[in-house]
């Protein structure tokens, strides 16, 4: 493991929210190196910065300062439109909240992306029927999100951000609103993934089950990393 190369880089990145008067020194020299392969939790109080440190990782978010380099390309040096490719052919989200389009099925949900970005209709049929049945819902392919349970929307999320064999899978609280059986098979899914592609994930959560089976925990508190 230590000897895989660095898939995700970044160095004194900080990241100041300004409204009005009022600063929020979100991130305050953060400095990181996660691995190809690596399943790493990030875990810290409410409000410590784990989702503006996810957000600038990935691209979504730009840092005031600070570098992030994703397989050695760094993100400052691509444009708004390189960065989003970047993004949609290398990594899958995971939120929360699905955010699942309530009147598309399963299927249609898990293809959207991938239409969206160019691929052809049967190439992104093809993968998201893949996708779902890597998340055990090859029998659910026509349902909608309300006709699905908690869990088994989340797995949803999880075929829609898996379909593209991304390598880098990033996970914003991915089991914070599941109950703890939904929970522990969608972590167990993402162990599999893990080790069966090789898949990085990173993984912000509260859940010590989850920290459990990762790799790694990186500990964050007030805007930095705990050593
Ligand atoms: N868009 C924003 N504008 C202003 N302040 C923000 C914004 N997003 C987050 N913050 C503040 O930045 C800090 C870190 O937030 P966040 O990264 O969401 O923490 P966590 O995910 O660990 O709960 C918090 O104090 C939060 O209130
Ligand atoms: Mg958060």
């Amino acid at each position: 493991m230590n000897g895989a190369a660095p898939v995700i880089e970044a160095r004194d990145l900080w990241r100041i929210y300004r409204q009005g008067a009022i600063t929020v020194p979100a991130l305050r020299g953060v400095s990181l190196t996660i691995r190809a392969g690596e399943m790493v939790a990030i875990m810290g109080p409410s409000g410590c910065g784990k989702t503006t440190l996810l957000n600038c990782l990935a691209g979504l978010d730009e840092p005031d300062a600070g570098e992030v380099w994703i397989e050695g390309v760094p993100l400052r040096a691509l444009s708004d439109d390189q960065r989003t490719l970047h993004r949609a052919r290398r990594m899958g989200f995971v939120f929360q909240t699905h955010n699942l389009l309530p009147v598309l099925s399963a299927l249609e949900n898990v293809e959207l992306p991938m239409l969206l970005a160019g691929m052809s209709a049967r190439k992104a049929r093809q993968r998201a029927r893949e996708a779902l049945a890597a998340v055990q819902l090859a029998d659910r392919l026509d349902h909608r999100p309300a006709q699905l349970s908690g869990g088994q929307q989340q797995r949803v999320a999880i075929a829609r951000a898996i379909a593209t064999a991304p390598a880098i899978v990033w996970a914003d609280e991915p089991t914070g609103n599941l109950d703890s059986e939904s929970a522990a098979t969608v972590l167990a899914l993402f162990q599999r993934l893990n080790r069966e592609r090789g898949q990085t994930l990173v993984i912000v959560t509260h859940a010590r089950e989850v920290s459990a089976r990762c790799d790694r925990v990186i500990r964050m508190s007030d805007g930095q990393i705990l050593a």
